[in-house]
């Protein structure tokens, strides 16, 4: 029998990264007005982001999960929410198209705030302060007032990540996403991408296979499939006291939800046994995110795996892992053939970012884009190798034309970093080289399609 669980029961772990708070009080004054707040999700969505997953786990679907490293107070625009939805868009339809299969789409948005950071303070010249821990805890400014801990902004980033999924639902369900939009979606400094004109080729048969359905009966204005898309949201489970403060009980079944997002993870530095993040992310329903890097014994991950789906649900857990691009062939077979051996259901995600910064000659951190891809593609080979299905990408990636990361078709040089860096946190791929991520990856589902098909003729 498990330990009673209850949405505070994390308080009695060892809890790593967590801010402190001056005043006992002015956290509580925030939790409780969060707690009154409505919820974001409704549990059955988060159900439905499950058995979506359960398809991916299943070899049927894969995984799109991308956005901001750190979402921010100043970065918070109309303009930038609809960019990063269209790029995650583009992204889908280009992998839909070659895979022959759908794509869950899943934003790191309206919520993706906090952070871990290696160090407690930052010190700039002789001055030492707290470190930077994102906007729902403190501001990135490098003064004494703005890096204090203020409990009142996460009652900011609610209503900030409240916002942005009204504007996500109203996109991927209020014409936006109609596939017969799909050439619209092309943003203006694409244009200088090979890979634009890659993109408007395969909008143009998409156009042409519509044309095609419709001549044969099909109207695609009633179909829903083509008006809109599920768009679903999802963020580290890093800050406690807000997760705590969202997670309601469903009243359809009972059990207990995060409402804060439809998926939540739990990052490479908390996913430790006896973890309070652990223990958080066990009682809650939605289904969970877990990083995998290289220092996870495989022992340690079999273990985390009974704790947080002892049912072994299909679509409960997704492994999103992030070796480096020097490291995921030796590192991830071990971890993928012992849970196919113990035959937990999960998901396989590759996050190709984490494991890949570099700080740049000009002092940037920044991730060159070969390594990137040679993750990626490290990834697939390990998992060919193994028999199992790559489920999916998690990317650190904006609808901006940011110069944040090196390489890419059209060239990133370190000189050009300067320019427009604008992340709270760790280098986003730009629009162009999402895109570009996408139609690679496309390349290798389409051969694992044709594959799949030879095999069963
Ligand atoms: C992140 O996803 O932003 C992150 C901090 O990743 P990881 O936990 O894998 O280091
Ligand atoms: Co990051």
């Amino acid at each position: 029998m498990a330990r009673e669980w209850a949405p505070d029961s994390w308080q009695d772990f060892e809890a790593k990264h967590l801010p402190r708070y001056e005043s006992a009080e002015a956290l509580n004054e925030a939790t409780q007005a969060l707690a009154s707040h409505p919820p974001l999700v409704f549990a059955g969505e988060a159900r439905a982001l499950k058995a979506d997953l359960a398809e991916v786990a299943a070899g049927k679907a894969f995984l799109l999960q991308g956005g901001d490293c750190a979402e921010s107070f100043a970065e918070f625009h109309p303009n930038n929410i609809r960019d990063t939805f269209r790029v995650l868009l583009q992204m889908a339809v280009v992998m839909t198209f070659a895979s022959k299969q759908p794509v869950v789409k899943v934003g790191r948005m309206a919520g993706q705030f906090a952070k871990p950071r290696s160090s407690d303070t930052e010190t700039q010249g002789d001055v030492t302060l707290p470190s930077y821990f994102g906007d729902n805890v403190n501001g990135i400014e490098f003064d004494a007032a703005t890096r204090t801990n203020d409990p009142q902004r996460m009652v900011r980033a609610y209503f900030q990540a409240s916002a942005t999924l009204n504007l996500l639902r109203a996109f991927a369900g209020g014409g936006y996403a109609n596939l017969r939009q799909v050439h619209q979606w092309t943003l203006d400094f694409m244009g200088r991408s090979p890979w634009a004109e890659k993109f408007a080729e395969t909008a143009d048969r998409i156009g042409e296979s519509l044309d095609f359905m419709e001549a044969c009966g099909i109207d695609p204005a009633t179909v829903p499939q083509l008006q809109g898309t599920s768009f679903y949201t999802s963020h580290e489970a890093l800050l406690l006291p807000y997760e705590q403060a969202l997670t309601r009980r469903d009243s359809l079944t009972g059990d207990w939800y995060d409402t804060s997002a439809h998926m939540v993870w739990i990052g490479d530095r908390t996913r430790f046994e006896g973890s309070a993040h652990v223990e958080f992310a066990r009682g809650i329903g939605n289904p969970l995110g877990m990083k995998c890097g290289p220092s996870l014994e495989t022992d340690a991950l079999l273990k985390l795996l009974d704790t947080l789906n002892p049912a072994r649900e299909p679509g409960r857990i997704t492994l999103i892992s992030r070796f480096g691009h020097d490291k995921v062939e030796d590192g991830l077979p071990r971890l993928v053939r012992a849970v196919k051996a113990e035959g937990h259901p999960v998901v396989w995600s590759c996050d190709p970012m984490h494991g890949n910064v570099i700080k740049s000659d000009s002092g940037y951190k920044t991730r060159p884009f070969d390594r990137i891809l040679s993750e990626v593609k490290g990834f697939f080979a390990v998992h060919r190798a193994e028999g199992t299905h790559p489920g999916g990408i998690h990317i650190e990636m904006t609808g901006q034309d940011v110069t944040e990361c090196v390489g890419g078709a059209v060239a990133i040089t370190d000189e050009a970093l300067k320019d427009r860096y604008h992340t709270h946190c760790d280098p986003r791929l730009n629009a162009a080289q999402s895109l570009e991520l996408a139609f690679l990856i496309a390349e290798t589902l389409n051969a694992e399609h044709s594959q799949a098909q030879a095999n069963a003729a």
